[in-house]
């Protein structure tokens, strides 16, 4: 069978790069990278700059795998039109705040006669979420993200959709703001497992014009996953039990910034009507196969120093006191 060619962009953010590794691991299709070259400023979700010689390291390694990386203009879909041009599937892994970045991408596709595009949504199923009863900064997110989904059908293009519910790294500064309901299942996906997860996706049929929502990582509860922190740090964990009411009210007196994005997120997660979960176990039933980070192994590797350098970031643009 013909291997297909798939092309990400914004390839080397967290979701991005992880895609593109596991795609070189398993061997199963062509890579390509798109580059931006220029046009827009750069964003990042965690707020945590990187070092800038990073992409170049990370971009030569690709290249040395066999991965063809092109320079574009993104926000020109002339260039992008030719660029794409033998792509089967475009997966975009754009930031929180980059999503408006796609525009020009999916108009590109079209042309360019793609046959799938994979949006960046990598949090929890917007299709419910944009419904969610309180205004935030999240609720308006989901409906850019839901909106786009309906241009990329209308471009005629296939479209799959993965949800990956709460990236646990966001929310563990301490004490922990626990969302909703103790003992309801969360899908938790950490951002390595996110990009890992999209290509065993992708290879499974019923995602062609599907929201497949997957826990990459695990599927467990708030209590569950605390325990194992517990356990992996060997000491008690600062935590708060928030309401619905008491998330609301967070949100309202939280100035703009990354800490009152992540209190839209806790509005959005403990208000849900009932019946409408923003999160599943795709995963689970399709790609059993599909193994995540261990969590105690990723506490200790992973999430640990993230809350730090975030806490740090947090404290150097005044989110956060210094104590
Ligand atoms: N649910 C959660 O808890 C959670 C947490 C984090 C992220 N997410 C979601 O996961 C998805 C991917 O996020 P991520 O954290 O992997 O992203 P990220 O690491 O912040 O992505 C940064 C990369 O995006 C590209 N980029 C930078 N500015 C851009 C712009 N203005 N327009 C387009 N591309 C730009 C750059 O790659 P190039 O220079 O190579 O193009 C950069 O390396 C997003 O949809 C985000 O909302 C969810």
């Amino acid at each position: 069978m013909t291997k297909k060619t798939v092309t990400v962009f914004a390839a080397t953010g967290t979701a991005g790069r992880a895609c593109v590794e596991e795609m070189i691991r398993l061997g199963t299709v062509n890579v390509r990278v798109l580059a931006r070259k220029s046009g827009q400023a750069e964003k990042i979700t965690s707020g945590v700059a990187r070092d800038a010689d990073d992409k170049q390291r990370l971009q030569a390694g690709w290249r040395d795998s066999g991965v063809a990386i092109t320079e574009v203009d993104a926000t020109n879909h002339t260039e992008l039109m030719s660029v794409l041009q033998g792509t089967d599937y475009l997966v975009s892994c754009v930031p929180t705040g980059g999503t408006e970045a796609q525009y020009p991408l999916i108009w590109a596709a079209k042309e360019a006669c793609v046959e799938r595009f994979v949006l960046s949504e990598c949090g929890a199923i917007c299709e419910f979420e944009q419904f969610c009863p309180t205004d935030t900064v999240h609720r308006t997110w989901a409906r850019q993200k839901a909106f786009i989904r309906r241009v990329i059908e209308l471009a005629g293009l296939d479209v799959t959709i993965i949800p990956a519910g709460l990236w646990p790294e966001y929310y563990m500064l301490e004490p922990v703001r626990v969302m909703g309901d103790l003992d309801r299942k969360v899908s938790w996906s950490t951002g390595r497992d996110v990009g890992r997860i999209i290509p065993h996706v992708l290879s499974h049929p019923l995602s062609r014009n599907a929201i497949c929502p997957v826990s990459a990582t695990a599927y467990c509860s708030w209590d569950e996953l605390l325990a194992i922190r517990e356990s992996a740090l060997g000491r008690k964990v600062a935590r708060n039990d928030l309401t619905s009411e008491q998330w609301k009210a967070i949100y309202a007196q939280q100035p703009p910034g990354r800490l009152k994005c992540s209190a839209a997120i806790g509005v959005a997660c403990s208000e849900g009507a009932e019946g409408m979960s923003l999160f599943a176990n795709w995963n689970g039933t399709f790609l059993p196969e599909f193994i995540g980070t261990p969590l105690p192994q990723l506490f200790i590797e992973t999430i640990e120093p993230f809350v730090s350098a975030r806490r740090n970031a947090l404290v150097a643009s005044g989110e956060l006191p210094a104590t």
